[in-house]
This record gives C-alpha cells, structure tokens and sequence, in this order.
C-alpha cells in the first residue's frame, strides 16, 4: 500500500531527543513524498483533539527542532482505554474512536513515541487493526528489548551537573546531601549520574536498602580520621525516586494515581534526610531536580538517536512494520538499529542487572 499520510505523536512524560526525532521523520518522509500530521499531547490528539489542532508538519517548520528540548507536539498521560470524565467514577474504553479518528484524519499510519505506557497503548491498537509504529522514550531507559531510550542522555548530563554541583556546599558544611532524581521502577539514572558525578552512595528501586546500613556506610566514612583534612568529611546520596527500605513501600506526594494507574512518586529524599539527622550525629540536607532533570536542549547522543530512530520509523511505516518498535542495539552513529515486536517491548521492564554494578558494595547499601 502506497502510504501518502502519517500522524505522529508524543506521549507520557517529556524527553529532550523527540523533537530530533520529529525532525528526522518529518524529513524522511517528505523525501519520499509523505505528509506528516502533527497530532497534540499524546493519544488525546486522536480523541479529543480538534481538526485545526493537527497541524501538518513541513521541513521549513521543523529544521530547528534539532535544538530544541520537550517536545513541541506538547505531551499528556491521555490513556484512550481508560478515560475518565470529571464527576465520574467509572472509566471509558475510547480506543474505538482513535481508530475512527484515525480514519478521518486520512492517516495510513501513526508513529507513536513514549515511554511503556504510551507504547503500551500503541501495542494494544495495533491488536486491534490500527496501523502503529513506535519509538522508544523516556528518561528511564526502561523499556525491554533496546539499548537506549530518548532522554536518557540529556538527563543523564543534568543530574551529573547537580550532583557534582551539590558536593561543594556539603563539603563545606560537612553535610549529607540526598539527591532525589526520577526513575519510576529502574535505578539506571540514579546509578548512572551517581557514578559520574562523584556521589558517594546509590539507592536503586531494585534494591531494597537498609536504613540501619545507610547508617553504617556513612558513618564509616564520616568518622574517618576526623581532624585530617585528607579525608572527605560530607557524603552524597543519591536516591531514585522509587527508592525504599526493604521494610517500606514506596514514598509518594499524594494519593493519586495517572490514567495508567501509576501513583506520584515523591519523598524518599527528605524521608531519608530527615531520618539521618535524626538516627545518626550527621547534618543532611535534600535536593529534589525535578522535572528539570528531563529539562534543556538535547544531548548530542539525544540528536543522535532522535535522528537515527525518526529516519527509521518512516522506513518501517513504509515497510507496513506495524505493531513494531525501533530498536538499538548499541548506541550512536554506528549502532544496530531493528524492528522489535510492541509486545515485546512492553512486556516487561529492563531494570538495573545487579550483578553488573560496578563495585556494588561501594555503591549500594546491602542489607
Ligand atoms: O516516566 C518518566 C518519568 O520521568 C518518571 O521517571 C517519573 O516517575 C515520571 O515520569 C514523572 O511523571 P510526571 O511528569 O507526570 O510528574
């Protein structure tokens, strides 16, 4: 089938590498004479968005979004088969109407990128007939079956510079800073901007730590020679946010939870400051990024992959790969890019392999 028009989207949390990634696609299918339809904020573009909303995407439009962080479709947790209506309790199935949609906007294809959700509903229209591709994103660098996701980098180059930034004040009040960076169900963030930016403990989702140990850790490093100036006389901790004892569950902000059941996580950094300055003689401070964290121009890594993966989903879409994610295999220019089934892709997370951290007992408190 000769494909003359496609949709694409963006959904979930933001990333800095999708609006490289728009670019790619856009130009890749202008150069093979196919039009892009920019829909708004995820699946709610083929819900409840209206007509002179889905704009069409022209490279003129498009040549600086390379630079450019977020997203510039905009980006919402829109679940079609599970929406709900202020004032009711009950949920709506609407997938039905993207399929419509989809029709009425004349779409031979959508391209879909996001994160296990956004692609988990991309998986799930596929099942029913819809024509979806997907590209992997999110900060988390979470999703089975490829090597890297978009954002990851960028983030990765933020919380460094934090981290490394948080070590001046805490050396010099002789403190332990917690850093609280994001990452739901997977360390790899935490472990990563850890390790470069100097911190001297990781708390991971995947390893339930022990207070008492954190405790430990600390003290034999702060009461190291305590009047030689050779010794550090601060720590840094860095805690993802999905973080917890191994007595405890997670800390969240509130009792909500998105249209995808996740509930706001959020805490774990003041908790653990609050409970070192009470437990132990040491002073602590809490620093939270945020959502600055997925902030900023992309990384050159995030350009790279956002390009090499939007060049691909076009190719695929012209392929008829539907139900199918790009993949890595690899990172950069000259890594190994597949086609991976979406089931695949969703069916399960790709956590931090703890067998594979470097010098854990340095780096992760064990019970
Ligand atoms: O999924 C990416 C992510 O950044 C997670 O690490 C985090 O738990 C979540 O998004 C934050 O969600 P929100 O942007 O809705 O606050």
């Amino acid at each position: 089938m000769r494909i003359r028009r496609i949709g694409v989207l963006t959904g979930g949390g933001d990333a800095p590498g999708l609006n490289p990634a728009l670019k790619a696609i856009v130009y890749r299918a202008t150069a093979h004479d196919v039009e892009v339809m920019g829909l708004p904020d995820g699946w709610h573009g083929l819900l409840d968005a209206g007509i002179d909303e889905v704009v069409r995407l022209e490279d003129y439009q498009v040549r600086r979004w390379d630079r450019d962080g977020g997203t510039n479709l905009g980006s919402s947790r829109t679940n079609p088969f599970c929406v709900t209506v202020p004032g009711e309790t009950r949920a709506h199935d609407r997938s039905d109407e993207v399929r419509t949609n989809i029709v009425r906007l004349g779409l031979d294809a959508v391209i879909a990128l996001g994160g296990e959700d956004t692609l988990g509903v991309a998986h799930r229209l596929s099942e029913k007939g819809c024509p979806v591709v997907g590209i992997p994103k999110t900060i988390d660098k979470d999703l089975s079956h490829t090597d890297y996701t978009l954002g990851f980098d960028t983030a990765l180059r933020n919380c460094t510079s934090v981290i490394e930034q948080a070590r001046t004040p805490a050396g010099s009040h002789h403190w332990v800073q917690v850093v609280e960076v994001m990452g739901r169900h997977a360390g790899h963030l935490a472990l990563w901007s850890a390790v470069a930016g100097g911190a001297t403990l990781v708390l991971i989702p995947e390893y339930p730590f022990a207070y008492e140990r954190v405790y430990e850790l600390l003290t034999q490093r702060l009461t190291r020679g305590k009047q030689d100036r050779r010794y550090p006389r601060y720590a840094v901790i860095v805690a993802a946010e999905g973080a917890h004892a191994d007595e405890e569950g997670v800390v969240t902000l509130d009792a909500s939870r998105d249209a995808f059941g996740h509930e706001r996580l959020g805490g774990i950094g003041s908790q653990l400051a609050r409970r070192i300055r009470r437990d132990t003689p040491f002073d602590s401070r809490e620093l939270v990024i945020g959502h600055s964290q997925r902030g900023g121009s992309p990384s050159a890594l995030d350009r790279i992959m956002g390009r090499m993966f939007g060049s691909a989903a076009v190719e695929a879409v012209r392929r008829g790969d539907w139900g199918q994610m790009v993949s890595a295999q690899g990172i950069g220019p000259t890594c190994q890019l597949r086609m991976v089934p979406l089931s695949q892709a969703v069916s399960g997370l790709n956590t931090v392999d703890l067998e594979c951290v470097y010098d854990t007992d340095r780096y992760t408190a064990k019970v």
